[in-house]
């Protein structure tokens, strides 16, 4: 079955119960017990597991390709549950340009949790070769990368990784399973902030894992989050599912009309680099080609003048709204280095422009007024 299907359908069936067509929402944190402790559909508290998360880690599954997946609170929390998973002692690679959150919990928490990391430039597979050592046990990858869009071979990775058994984790949050699917390019897992594109309406918070192959990690992962407790709400679940149903369309449409802006903007006075896999001249297109079916909903503008000038335009938009966050139906604006706080080491005159659902001679009009001044 074709993807866009299988998003519909999955975990969506009828319910059972009452032949509700649309998925039901189960609040409740305790299942009952039968007379011999048995249960009713595996379900006994709410931190462990509940229906309505269960059909979308069905969903989720799907998406990817995976055998398995499990739903978090958020995309970090699914980051730290995955990390955490790893032996203590273990090194993790990650990009240079990385959500500025999974860099923060390499510095501020892998030590504390007894494990490394060191940052590299995936673009140069060289460079990820010399920077393993014998203890590293993962691959971090994020492409296309927030905020710099940059775009990393997803199969030469997974071939360097497991050639020093090693594993791969991919950061799909950007391209979604529509455009790109890491499982099937050799990645081990992929994470998701599903508070973005699968959500689509920037009111949910969540984050997923999709494992390559359920074994061994699953239980590990279904016991680090019941213990530590990174756990979504049913509500959030149910939102993220019916988001997931409409997800290929609303993707295909911000990635043409991301396509359309970055084609508007290049070349444009004020901008000295629009960052979009799309064009021609990016370093990482001939990849983004091979592994993407288009190049997502995301760009970032280098503008000219600095972060003064940064600050301006994002302040000048009229349609935009200047905010942080990304992959809603509304088309969004930040200076991101702002966005990120002191600890960012993204340049100053960048904006990062999540792409909405408008109609592209809108958006673009919006941003030439914006960048004129
Ligand atoms: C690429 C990427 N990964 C992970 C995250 C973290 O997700 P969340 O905010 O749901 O914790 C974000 C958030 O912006 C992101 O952009």
């Amino acid at each position: 079955m074709k993807l866009e299907t299988l998003l519909i359908h999955t975990g969506a069936e009828v319910d059972p119960a009452t032949g509700a067509v649309a998925p039901p929402i189960h609040l409740s944190t305790t299942f009952e017990h039968g007379p011999d402790c048995q249960l009713h559909d595996g379900h006994v508290y709410i931190r462990e597991s509940n229906p309505t998360q269960s059909r979308l880690e069905e969903a989720l599954a799907a998406s990817e390709g995976g055998e398995a997946a499990l739903l978090f609170a958020s995309g970090l929390a699914a980051c730290s549950a995955y990390l955490q998973s790893l032996p203590s002692g273990s090194h993790m690679l990650h990009p240079d340009d990385v959500y500025h959150g999974v860099r923060e919990m390499a510095q501020d928490f892998m030590p504390r949790w007894g494990q490394a990391a060191t940052e590299v430039d995936m673009a140069d597979l060289d460079a990820v070769r010399a920077a393993l050592r014998p203890e590293t046990r993962l691959i971090w990858a994020e492409t296309p990368s927030n905020p710099l869009l940059k775009v990393v071979d997803l199969s030469a990775l997974a071939e360097i990784a497991h050639a020093h058994d090693a594993l791969l984790a991919v950061d799909n949050t950007f391209a979604t399973p529509i455009l790109q699917r890491p499982l099937d390019l050799g990645a081990d897992v992929v994470v998701h902030s599903a508070t973005k594109y699968m959500g689509g309406h920037s009111d949910v918070q969540g984050g997923a894992l999709v494992l390559k192959e359920r074994e061994p990690s699953y239980d590990d992962l279904t016991h680090i989050r019941g213990v530590l407790g990174g756990v979504a709400s049913p509500f959030n679940a149910w939102l993220v599912l019916r988001g997931l149903r409409s997800l290929a369309c609303r993707v295909e449409r911000h990635a043409a009309n991301a396509l359309a802006i970055a084609r508007a903007l290049d070349g444009h006075p004020a901008v000295e680099t629009v960052h979009y896999p799309g064009l021609e001249e990016h370093p990482g297109h001939a990849i983004a080609r091979r592994q993407m079916r288009a190049f997502g909903g995301m760009l970032s503008l280098a503008v000219r003048g600095g972060r003064e000038q940064a600050v301006a335009i994002a302040s000048r938009v009229k349609l935009f709204t200047n905010a942080t966050s990304l992959g809603g139906v509304e088309s969004l604006i930040e200076h991101r280095a702002s966005s990120e706080g002191p600890a960012s080491t993204t340049p100053e005159n960048l904006l990062r422009v999540s792409v909405g659902l408008e109609h592209s001679e809108d958006l673009i009009a919006d941003l030439l007024q914006a960048l004129d001044g």
